[in-house]
């Protein structure tokens, strides 16, 4: 079977590494538009669901092509051999649509809700049952600017990054896939330390801890999507394993905050958080820096955020030893270049990622 994974747009390359590692063969990467083509066997599906810590979701590949018009979407749709729906199912479209159209995303739901039951009606006689809210069968249909992407959902409503443990909701957290991408990036592994020094509500140090102690991010998670190919939940060997690694952040209350969420994920003993304005902090040592400022867009000033960025890049290099690799996402490319210029910053990796409506770089430096 051939199968696609969604992921954030821009870190393709990374999550077909993962896709890899768990026993997959990547067919083709969609650089730039969050999706990776791969194929496997069927126990490949549970695995990924469960273990992946990059994806948003796993896709059973339905239909995939270039197009002009909302009625290209009908016919690609209606071409689809929709056989493998029970006729007491229910089924849902859900649609997501990238750039620039001239009809909206409801537009796509609407013609590819109808084009699934014309598609079922002509080939097997009945009419199936449209359920907006808890379908048997999801169906996504993405436009990405000219390409369309058509699968059945093994991950359901609830995407993988969703992670169980945020229980202290920070004001601006960090999508734990893109959390998770920029800790693979890095290079950082059992024994370095690694440290964010903005840490909000504990998302990369958390993921971090996760990875180094092998808790599968799908732990406490309700799976029904995708059972239908097979009920198999892999064995994981959690470890206790204990490496430094520190967040802080100014604020007090979001390292309480990070704090009860590290607790949640089960992994506060593996990770030292404290409070601390990144612009005086002297004491520590680290090997690795993994961040996510402030993308000031709250906070209003552009002189400010030069300023916390330049501390911090100042700071960055008295504290770092070793390695000594940076890793920050950022709306603000220019100026972390500027400053890697005038730092002389080894610039090793450059992502762009989209998140959400904002575009983002992901930069890996050495200082
Ligand atoms: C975008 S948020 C980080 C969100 C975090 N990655 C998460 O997933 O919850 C940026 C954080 O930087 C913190 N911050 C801003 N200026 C700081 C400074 N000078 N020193 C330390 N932390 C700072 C803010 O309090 C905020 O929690």
């Amino acid at each position: 079977m051939r199968f696609y994974a969604t992921l954030p747009m821009g870190l393709e390359k990374i999550s077909a590494e993962e896709i890899r590692k768990i026993g997959g063969k990547v067919l083709e990467i969609k650089d730039q538009r969050g999706r990776v083509f791969f194929e496997g066997k069927d126990d490949l599906i549970p695995k990924l669901n469960f273990l992946s810590r990059t994806l948003e979701r796993v896709m059973v590949l339905l239909g995939y092509e270039r197009i002009d018009s909302l009625d290209d979407i009908y016919a690609c749709v209606k071409k689809i051999d929709f056989s493998f729906i029970k006729p007491n199912q229910s089924f849902a479209i859900r649609s997501l649509r990238v750039g620039e159209h001239n009809f909206t995303s409801i537009d796509i739901s609407r013609e590819a809700g109808q084009a699934v039951i014309d598609s079922y009606l002509q080939d097997k006689k009945v009419r199936l049952r449209v359920d907006l809210d808890k379908p048997d069968i999801i169906v996504r249909v993405d436009l990405i600017y000219d390409e369309l992407f058509i699968g059945l959902d093994t991950t359901g409503d609830k995407a993988l990054h969703k992670r169980w443990y945020r229980v202290y909701n920070h004001p601006a957290p960090l999508n734990t896939a893109i959390a998770s991408s920029m800790i693979f990036l890095s290079g950082w592994r059992k024994g370095r330390i690694l440290f964010d020094p903005m840490c909000g509500g504990g998302t990369i140090p958390i993921e971090a801890a996760m990875i180094l102690r092998n808790i599968p991010p799908g732990k406490n998670r309700e799976f029904s999507y995708f059972k239908f190919l097979g009920e198999i939940i892999p064995e994981c060997d959690e470890n206790t394993g204990i490496s430094p690694i520190y967040g802080s952040d100014k604020f007090k209350k979001h390292v309480e905050g990070a704090k009860r969420n590290a607790r949640e994920a089960g992994v506060e003993d593996t990770i030292e958080f404290f409070e601390g304005d990144i612009l005086e902090i002297k004491d520590l040592k680290t090997n690795f820096i993994i961040t996510n400022p402030p993308y000031g867009l709250r906070i209003g000033r552009k002189r400010m955020i030069e300023d916390l960025y330049r501390g911090f890049f100042d700071r960055c290099s008295d504290i770092l030893v070793g390695e000594s690799i940076v890793v920050i996402i950022t709306p603000y490319s220019r100026l972390v270049e500027d400053i890697s210029r005038d730092l002389d910053l080894r610039l090793l990796e450059k992502l762009p990622v989209k998140y959400g409506n904002l575009d983002t770089t992901i930069f890996k430096l050495k200082i």
